[in-house]
């Protein structure tokens, strides 16, 4: 067993691809330490790695809460090596109702539960050999989508962040893997009612992001065919794609 990935921070972890990773990073033998604001879902994995899998609740959309907590991480464990940002919720749009609610779940939790973690917890990184920081965006990113406007938007914003701190880190020993996924069979996709092109396996999803780490790769994005369809969509002109994607709303 190699403990390739040192000490392991992990939000959302309670399901999806935060506990498929964690528990692909215990197997592997690294110490996990995994967050989400309803810990008892990872019973099952703390009686199997009792003295490796640390749980803690934790909602990251809360800044106080997230600034206690890397207080806490910084007295317990002195040295976090990697932090995995993965918490993240889906809240579509049924348009014309602007759900302002839902816009703002979106955002707390996708891109400010992000800039919580990074801004009180990229200090944890000091002491580590290797600090590195993986960060879970979305293909929703890319381009403009239906009923995304608040999901997308969220990611999109965190996108944006998160490349713009990759410059700002160049220069530092501090490494950042974005992770644009597509569509991954999880709880969050489940309750989709709409066709999900090139729908990624959990396994196969969790497969790539760990070989996407392993390499330190700046953007991890998967799959590559949906990745390109959508690249190719914010490319051609605008009244055709509105046009295109128009199509895709479903008649009420
Ligand atoms: N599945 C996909 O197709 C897909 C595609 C692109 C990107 N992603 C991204 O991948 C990440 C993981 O998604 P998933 O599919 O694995 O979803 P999931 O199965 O629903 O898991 C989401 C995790 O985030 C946690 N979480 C949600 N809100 C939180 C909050 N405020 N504070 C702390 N933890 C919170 C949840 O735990 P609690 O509810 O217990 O807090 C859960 O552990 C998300 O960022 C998502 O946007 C997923």
């Amino acid at each position: 067993m190699t403990k390739k990935w040192g000490t392991v921070w992990i939000t959302g972890a309670s399901s999806g691809i935060g506990y498929s990773l964690a528990s692909k990073l215990l197997t592997e033998g690294n110490i996990v330490i995994a967050t989400a604001r309803d810990i008892s879902k990872l019973k099952s994995l703390q009686s199997k790695f009792q003295n490796a899998l640390f749980c803690y609740k934790l909602d990251v959309s809360n800044e106080s809460d997230v600034q206690q907590f890397c207080a806490l991480l910084y007295e317990r464990f002195t040295c976090i090596d990697t932090m995995i940002l993965n918490a993240g919720i889906c809240e579509y749009i049924e348009w014309p109702n602007l759900d302002l609610q839902a816009m703002h779940r979106n955002m707390s939790t996708n891109f400010w539960g992000v800039v919580n973690c990074i801004a009180y917890g990229l200090n944890l990184l000091r002491n580590s050999k290797q600090p590195y920081i993986v960060a879970i965006s979305s293909a929703a990113h890319i381009v403009g989508l239906p009923r995304a406007e608040g999901y997308g938007a969220s990611k999109a914003a965190l996108h944006y962040f998160l490349q713009t701190l990759q410059v700002e880190l160049h220069k530092s020993n501090v490494k950042l893997s974005i992770v644009t996924p597509g569509f991954v069979k999880t709880e969050l996709t489940a309750k989709n009612d709409f066709p999900m092109p090139l729908l990624v396996p959990l396994e196969k999803a969790t497969t790539i992001i760990l070989q996407g780490m392993s390499k330190r790769k700046p953007e991890i994005k998967f799959p590559i065919l949906l990745i390109l369809i959508l690249n190719i969509l914010s490319m051609i002109p605008d009244k055709l794609r509105n046009l295109l994607l128009s199509k895709t709303i479903r008649s009420k």
